[in-house]
């Protein structure tokens, strides 16, 4: 089997795919990251021709003619179109053919998938076969969770306990691991893109201005927090006065913004400590001296650590790339093989 392996990867590359509701990532085995794109596909709708992938279809997103749909193709990390997932997939295992060196190179690589744990078996084949009709010769699905996990570098085989939480795009992945296994495992659909509906409508409620899903996007990266800052921050945001219904520009404090992302934020508390509730003592005991890992591009809210660990009572840690943890995870079991078929073995292939 392992020499039937390095055969194949003469002429094609491994690579894992995080394929998450707000960015796919990327890694080919042996090499590293190559791609971090939005999870986004144009689409003509008459011809049902795919127009473009990623970044330049996020650029479309709420600004397409009619005959123009830019979709999320992935909601709450569940595939909502199979065939622009399909066609997701296909553009990554291209972008990774043409990334190759290989001499003679063929686009049909073995692929690790990333995919929420809360999804259904449905969910896990449909996403087996996207991968396998974009072209892949061979799909291991794996949990989102133990692929962060694995890729933050936690000892997930070790009779001792690890956590993890992933705070996505779409969901909150919260679990505990333990000898290879998912011991307490909970998702809810708050994370990042209800933290931008949260300060979409606060300053709607507030101030009587609309702005776009994006510009809330760019309030919560810039001056975003979670815990109160040693300088408080302003930044300007422009909108539409709903009032008059003209353009207007009014300067918004991040106190303001950690009080719209409160609410959110104590939803994921309260689902951590659903969780701690669930561990077993030792395993509890463990995590004490371990600390709790945060992945996900939520672990970069600023005061996020302090915050979890005022509420919680715990020792919390950002990982080195947050929000690269799960397809490194992917690339660490492409390259580790036991690891791989030790984690198949738990979860099937799909
Ligand atoms: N510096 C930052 N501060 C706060 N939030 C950030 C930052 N950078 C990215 N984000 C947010 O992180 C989210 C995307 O994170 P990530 O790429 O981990 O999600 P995903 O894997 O696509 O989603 P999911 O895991 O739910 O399927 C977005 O909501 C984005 O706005
Ligand atoms: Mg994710």
């Amino acid at each position: 089997m392992n020499i039937i392996n390095d055969l194949w990867r003469l002429v094609t590359d491994d690579i894992g795919i995080d394929l998450g509701t707000a960015n796919t990532k990327v890694a080919i085995a042996g090499v590293g990251l190559i791609a971090t794109e939005p999870s986004v596909v144009a689409i003509n709708k008459n011809t049902k021709e795919i127009l473009a992938v990623g970044t330049p279809a996020k650029k479309m997103l709420g600004r397409t003619p009619a005959n123009i749909v830019a979709v999320r193709p992935l909601r709450d990390g569940v595939i909502s179109d199979f065939e622009a997932t399909r066609d997701m997939i296909q553009y990554f295992i291209n972008l990774a053919y043409q990334k190759s060196d290989k001499f003679i190179k063929i686009p049909i690589p073995r692929t690790v998938i990333g995919v929420p744990s809360s999804a259904s078996e449905i969910g896990r084949k449909a996403v087996y076969d996207a991968a396998r009709s974009a072209g892949a010769r061979e799909v291991f699905v794996i949990e989102e969770p133990m692929a962060a996990a694995i890729g933050s570098g936690l000892p997930v085989n070790e009779a001792e306990g690890s956590m993890i939480i992933d705070i996505g795009g779409g969901t909150t992945d919260i679990a505990i691991i333990s000898l290879g296994g998912i011991v307490v495992d909970k998702t809810i659909p708050v994370a990042g893109d209800q933290m931008d509906q949260d300060i979409v409508h606060y300053i709607r409620h507030k101030y009587n201005l609309l702005i776009g899903e994006r510009t809330a996007e760019e309030i919560k990266i810039q001056i975003g927090s979670a815990y109160p800052l040693k300088k408080e921050i302003n930044m300007e945001v422009s909108g539409r006065d709903l009032i008059q219904g003209v353009p207007k520009t009014l300067s918004i404090s991040s106190i303001e913004v950690r009080e719209a992302i409160m609410p959110s934020l104590s939803k994921i508390i309260s689902a951590i400590s659903d969780a701690l509730e669930e561990a077993p003592p030792e395993i509890l005991a463990d995590l004490s001296v371990n600390g709790i890992v945060v992945a996900g591009g939520g672990a970069l809210i600023r005061g996020i650590k302090d915050l979890f660990e005022d509420k919680l009572k715990m020792k919390f840690i950002i990982g080195d790339n947050p929000i690269e943890c799960v397809v490194k995870g992917t690339q660490m079991l492409l390259e580790d093989i036991d690891l791989l078929a030790k984690v198949k073995q738990n979860y099937g292939n799909y």
